[in-house]
């Protein structure tokens, strides 16, 4: 990456962390420069520092995009969406297992159709965008054409994602259901297709226990098996009424992660919706694999499902690696701002905490570690992608005037995770480039500054 001829800089409030401040403290966690300039060149950061230092060496025509008073921070990661619940998000007063047959099978329907497929990826990502979401973890459904339809618009718009087919045989509507072998048959396809081509990568998707047969889950094993470098995703322990059936689905199983494990779903690039209402030998399962037990707050509060034991999980003495989700439409924002809130107020009522460091940290470094990719994404330092979010703290009248009480950055980002939502994001760029028509930012050139 030459800096001899960069596309276009950035200056603003550089924020970026080097390690989870939980670990190593609030100081020694983040790079933080109050006016700070970001050089990207071929879709990646090509430098980042302090303005002084870095204005002088662009050459002078190098035009800069300038937000004053913003922060930059590296584009936000959602470990857990479904994009084929646009139209389901919201639906009044169901636990899990009675909102999925309600709304979610009758919906989901609908993406057997190529064109619905198509035209509610657009609307998905256009949405992911303005929330400054620039990575994320995400069901299509059982259709391959859906899977099709998300990785088609996810390489038009240059966003790295992770996505896959649902595979589910059993417990769900005739239209929503495919076989064992053509649930592998279909998924391999488009792990071959899309797995590593751009910025697209795989994860072998079963839905969950309840709608996967013995043979259907030992097929997604074997896929994975085939293919270690793909992800995997699927749903656990969510509800106690969840539980109660896949215990008599599976009788011959010690208990529901127990199933996953036996059939070789466990590991580093595991990710398990959910891990609410884990027995500590589940635990061990999680901690010893490696899994990743993925907190969807919203969804937990709206399908009144529980409260996540993030602290328990995170025990020093038996580890589960941990990332946050929206679980869009179980969840009930886009927002990973507005996620960050309601992690706060589960924690609060686990009698647990969420700084505002850590809780920024998990939505952009953390996240990345837990996708292994934080040399990809989820920072600022050199080499990276240029996916960058454009926050204003400022955004709209309540938080403006809070922020004239506001003395810190901690403080700072603590409103954003409070009160902030779509409206606190200025601008989001994917590899390099700004995305959608969102704010203009002040147009500099490096002449114009020195
Ligand atoms: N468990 C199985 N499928 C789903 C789903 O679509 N949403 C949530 N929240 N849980 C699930
Ligand atoms: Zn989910």
């Amino acid at each position: 990456m030459s800096q001899a001829a960069p596309v276009r800089a950035l200056r603003g409030r550089l924020l970026s962390f080097k390690a989870d401040p939980a670990e190593v403290g609030a100081e020694a966690s983040c790079d933080y420069h109050e006016d700070g300039v970001l050089v990207l060149a071929e879709g990646r950061i090509a430098a980042a520092g302090p303005a002084d230092l870095l204005l002088p060496t662009l050459p002078a025509d190098t035009p800069i995009d300038h937000w004053p008073r913003c922060l930059i921070l590296p584009g936000l990661i959602d470990l857990h969406i479904h994009y084929p619940q646009t139209q389901v998000i919201g639906s009044y007063g169901a636990r899990l297992l009675d909102w999925l047959q309600t709304y979610t099978f009758v919906e989901e329907q609908k993406f057997k159709s190529a064109d619905h497929a198509a035209a509610i990826a657009r609307f998905f990502l256009a949405e992911l965008l303005r929330n400054g979401t620039t990575t994320a973890v995400v069901y299509c459904t059982v259709h391959p054409e859906s899977a099709e339809a998300f990785f088609a618009e996810s390489e038009r718009q240059g966003t790295l994602m992770i996505a896959g087919k649902v595979m589910m045989d059993r417990g769900a509507p005739q239209g929503l259901l495919d076989t064992a072998e053509a649930g592998y048959r279909d998924s391999k396809a488009l792990l071959a297709r899309w797995h590593g081509r751009g910025r697209q990568l795989y994860a072998v998707t079963p839905r969950f226990a309840l709608t996967s047969s013995e043979a259907q889950l030992a097929a997604a094993g074997a896929l994975l098996a085939e293919h270690p470098d793909a992800y995997l995703q699927t749903h656990l322990c969510e509800t106690p009424e969840e539980i109660a059936a896949v215990r008599a689905l599976f009788p011959a199983d010690a208990s529901y992660t127990g199933v996953y494990a036996r059939h070789g779903l466990l590991g580093p690039r595991s990710l398990l919706g959910h891990c609410i209402h884990l027995a500590p030998e589940e635990r061990a399962l999680m901690s010893d694999s490696g899994s990743v037990a993925v907190f969807c707050p919203t969804s937990n509060l709206f399908l009144g499902s529980g409260l996540f034991d993030r602290d328990g999980l995170r025990d020093p003495g038996c580890p589960v690696r941990t990332g946050l989700a929206t679980d869009v439409g179980g969840g009930t924002s886009y927002s990973m701002l507005r996620t960050l809130a309601e992690a706060y107020k589960v924690l609060q009522l686990r009698r647990q905490k969420l700084p505002a460091l850590d809780a920024f940290h998990l939505i952009t470094r953390g996240n990345a570690e837990a996708l292994g990719l934080v040399d990809r994404i989820g920072t600022l330092e050199p080499g990276s992608d240029a996916d960058l979010v454009v926050l204003d703290a400022t955004a709209v009248p309540a938080m403006a005037h809070r922020m004239a009480t506001i003395g810190s950055l901690a403080e700072e980002l603590f409103l954003l995770m409070t009160m902030g939502d779509d409206r606190a994001v200025r601008a989001t760029y994917v590899a390099g480039e700004r995305t959608l028509p969102q704010d203009e930012p002040m147009q500099d050139a490096a002449q114009a500054l020195y």
